[in-house]
């Protein structure tokens, strides 16, 4: 048994030449994603890379993913061991930590809040709803603000506030305008915490690099210090509702995590206090970059095809009217918008690798051997762009989800890959796709936006656990009168 093993540990996977200490770093590029899936084209779906001192297989393809996180889904349902991963929610991160007993048990009571507060009954949901359209209606007035008199102004900031304030609410029962200074300056500097974190980032991989002054030992620090602030901001309002914790009312999911980890009955056996911040930490983490990158996305193709645009608000105004907002039990009556919002999902990509995996145990993936605590680069982007499963996938077009009939093709929306599958596939995919609707729903029944005519909306966007639209300026018109904003 022993000589099969070392046959098999000795039998490299396919990959390409890498280079002493870098390894294949500098071959990466500005869109690793990209680049994973034209080496895919060469190795196979399955293959192996370096990157520094880290031996990575990156797996490409529906078949090869699905192979790996759903037929073999403990093996493949680890966190690598970084030190940036340890920095996250104080150590305690459902999100970046490693798969353990304690972790089924964080990620439990982390999903079943989030669903406690959207979608368990047709009350919650009446209230995630109001969060959600409170939200959008002060994201309009702030925009109509800045779009007056035809200015063309960047909307980046404007819908991090509107995401980080879902969230927050949901968390904490609290709320902040879009000109508070402290929020704004946190935000901001949240902004940066995928670009550590992506797949890719050299951090990790070459942790000599922070013995001297260079951009990614200055990445690090950064990331540390981003890490600590964003920490304590969460820490100080956990510390508040320990102070007014009342069992008998519970106000927020602030309230329903410290229930039950630390006045629970045996549900949240093992875990700490500590892990009460931990999790809110990662739920306002996960929730709010992944939402405001996804709005830009949404706004930036609304500029770049206007005729997309009207289509969505025609039918708006067909199947809601002029008279009330819509609302989420409209989203059966508006099909075409959310094959748009489908679109945009799989076109973009915009989570276009998974967070960084590692295996748990020694693992075989089509033919390929891959030892226990391997790191692993799942590229969804490969699956969102495979030609032998999408028509043009370099095209825009949101009819791809639809019948001949105008009615959305499940087997279709269900195989974009997004929210990744499996053991770590995201928890905050039902929350994500009602807010994604219900934003851009009533954003487009209440606004039309353009695009400056002297700068044409490019595709152009930075690469990180998101990928970010760079350079996107746009300005936003009322249609027809504000009353319809106090209906
Ligand atoms: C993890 C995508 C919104 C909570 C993830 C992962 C992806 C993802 C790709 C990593 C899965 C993996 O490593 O295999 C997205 C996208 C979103 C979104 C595209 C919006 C469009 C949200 C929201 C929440 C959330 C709104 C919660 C409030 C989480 C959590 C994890 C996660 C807690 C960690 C799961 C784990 O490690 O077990 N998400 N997400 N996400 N997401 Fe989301």
């Amino acid at each position: 048994w022993l000589w099969v093993r070392n046959l098999r540990q000795n039998r490299r996977l396919p990959g390409p030449f890498a280079w002493p200490v870098v390894g294949n770093a500098m071959q990466l590029g500005q869109m690793p994603h990209i680049t994973f899936s034209k080496l895919a084209k060469k190795y196979g779906n399955v293959y192996q890379i370096s990157l520094g001192s880290n031996k990575i297989v990156v797996l490409n393809g529906e078949v090869a993913i699905r192979q790996a996180l759903l037929k073999h889904s403990t093996a493949f349902a680890g966190r690598p061991n970084f030190g940036t991963f340890q920095m996250v929610s104080g150590g305690k991160s459902m999100v970046f930590g490693g798969y353990t007993r304690l972790w089924k048990e964080h990620r439990r009571i982390a999903q079943s809040t989030i669903r406690a507060f959207s979608t368990a009954n047709s009350h919650t949901k009446k209230l995630f709803e109001q969060h959600v359209v409170g939200e959008a209606i002060d994201l309009i007035k702030v925009f109509l603000c800045l779009g007056a008199d035809s200015c063309y102004f960047e909307p980046g900031h404007e819908l991090t506030v509107a995401a980080a304030n879902v969230i927050c609410a949901l968390c904490f029962g609290k709320r902040y305008s879009h000109d508070d200074q402290e929020f704004k300056t946190l935000l901001g500097r949240v902004d940066k915490f995928g670009q550590t974190v992506g797949a890719g980032s050299l951090v990790d991989a070459m942790p000599w690099l922070q013995a001297f002054p260079n951009p990614v030992r200055s990445g690090y620090l950064n990331f540390k210090e981003l890490n600590n602030e964003f920490f304590e901001f969460v820490k100080d309002k956990i510390i508040q509702h320990r102070q007014t914790y009342d069992p008998e009312v519970t106000r927020d999911m602030s309230d329903a995590i410290i229930g039950v980890i630390e006045h629970g009955t045996g549900t949240g056996d093992g875990l700490t206090k500590e892990h009460v911040e931990g999790t809110v930490n990662d739920l306002m983490g996960a929730g709010q970059d992944t939402i405001s990158t996804a709005l830009h996305w949404v706004l930036l193709l609304l500029v770049k095809y206007p005729n997309i645009q009207t289509k969505i608000q025609e039918l708006i105004d067909k199947e809601v009217g002029r008279e009330r907002l819509p609302t989420i039990e409209d989203k059966s009556k508006l099909a075409y918008l959310e094959a748009f919002i489908y679109e945009t999902m799989r076109f973009t990509s915009f989570v276009p690798i998974t967070i960084p995996h590692s295996t748990t145990s020694d693992v075989t993936i089509e033919g390929h051997y891959i030892p226990k605590d391997t790191v692993v680069f799942v590229n969804q982007w490969s699956v969102n762009h495979d030609e032998l499963k999408w028509k043009d996938p370099h095209v825009f077009e949101p009819s791809r989800f639809l019948n001949e009939s105008g009615v959305i093709d499940r087997d279709l929306t269900n195989s974009v890959m997004i929210f990744s599958m499996g053991k770590r596939r995201c928890i905050g995919d039902q929350i994500a796709k009602l807010q994604i609707f219900l934003f851009t729903a009533i954003l487009l029944h209440q606004c039309t936006f353009e695009a400056n005519p002297a700068d044409k909306p490019s595709l152009d966007c930075s690469y990180g656990l998101s990928l970010k639209p760079t350079h996107f300026a746009l300005t936003a018109k009322l249609r027809g009168t504000f009353l319809d904003l106090v209906s």
